[in-house]
């Protein structure tokens, strides 16, 4: 496994690691931090390309102000680990100085996809994953990238991205690891004290039961969205509801209607630390 830390090595790596021009690149960006949602997506790579590439770059440009990029936890050496494990051939760890150059003043800016939801109370959030994610795209050039479905509107935006500026990346969407009491992983739930912990569960568990009222016919998307904000207050009181949102998942339009395969989001703040989570259902 090569570990890269210059842009310059990384945009030379299909020669001078062997990767050359006809082998199959995927590529896993990741801001480390590794756990099995981010190894399962690595697996998932892994099973398809002859070379994978996963970056470690906690990216600047993404955090808003008064947001936790200085406290986001980071272990170098165990993601090394990790990734030689998962038979990673190249990890990617570039300074902030290496991606921005001090003087930058090119970014890629998404007007739509990125207005509500998270982008709502995270102004400028996706046009930073935007620009990073262009900038790996360019760097790293890979066939193909895997994003987690975790980040339901990342990936709507990423997809988006990819075809208004048309690079030539295929994204692959891996599907969301959970802990065993459904907890979906993120390397912010370390932030979590145990009562926090128990309420945590009521993002997944608010999703699943909207989900039950789905299959027992609660087709209007108003009416199931209103019922699961009651449950989550019922039974979760401690969870700050953030947004419950039912759209379609390429447009993050609102729908009337709810069918099999239209997302469900949920954000909420359980304490301090703020946690995503989603499905699509029937699926
Ligand atoms: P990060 O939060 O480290 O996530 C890296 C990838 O792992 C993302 O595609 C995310 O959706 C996926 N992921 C996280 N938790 C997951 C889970 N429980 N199950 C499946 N996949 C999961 O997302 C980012 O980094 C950044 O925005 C990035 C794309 C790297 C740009 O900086």
């Amino acid at each position: 496994m090569k570990v890269l830390r210059t842009t310059s090595d990384m945009l030379h790596a299909r020669w001078h690691c062997g990767m050359g021009a006809e082998t199959s690149v995927g590529f896993v960006p990741t801001m480390g931090y590794l756990h099995d949602g981010h190894l399962a997506l690595i697996q998932l790579a892994r099973r398809r390309a002859a070379w994978v590439v996963v970056s470690l770059f906690v990216n600047p440009t993404q955090f808003g102000p008064n947001e936790d990029f200085a406290q986001y936890p980071r272990d170098e050496k165990r993601d090394l680990a990790l990734c030689e494990e998962a038979g990673v051939d190249v990890v990617f760890i570039p300074t902030p100085s290496e991606i921005y150059a001090a003087d930058a003043s090119v970014s890629v800016v998404e007007n739509q996809l990125s207005e509500g939801m998270c982008g709502s109370t995270r102004p400028g959030h996706f046009n930073g994953v935007c620009t990073v994610v262009a900038k790996l795209f360019q760097i790293v050039r890979p066939d193909f990238a895997v994003f987690g479905q975790k980040d339901a509107q990342q990936v709507a935006v990423i997809k988006r991205m990819v075809r208004d500026l048309f690079f030539s990346v295929e994204i692959v969407v891996g599907p969301i690891v959970r802990e065993k009491d459904g907890l979906a992983l993120s390397s912010r739930n370390v932030y979590l004290h145990k009562p926090e912990r128990e309420q945590a569960l009521g993002l997944y568990a608010t999703l699943q039961e909207m989900q039950a009222q789905w299959e027992m016919d609660m087709r209007d998307a108003q009416s199931l969205t209103a019922w699961g904000r009651q449950y989550l207050v019922d039974h979760y009181p401690e969870v700050e509801l953030e947004y419950l949102v039912i759209c379609d998942p390429d447009s993050l339009l609102p729908c009337a209607d709810v069918q099999a395969g239209t997302l469900i989001a949920i954000a909420a703040r359980v304490g301090q630390t703020r946690l995503i989570d989603n499905i699509l259902v029937g699926t």
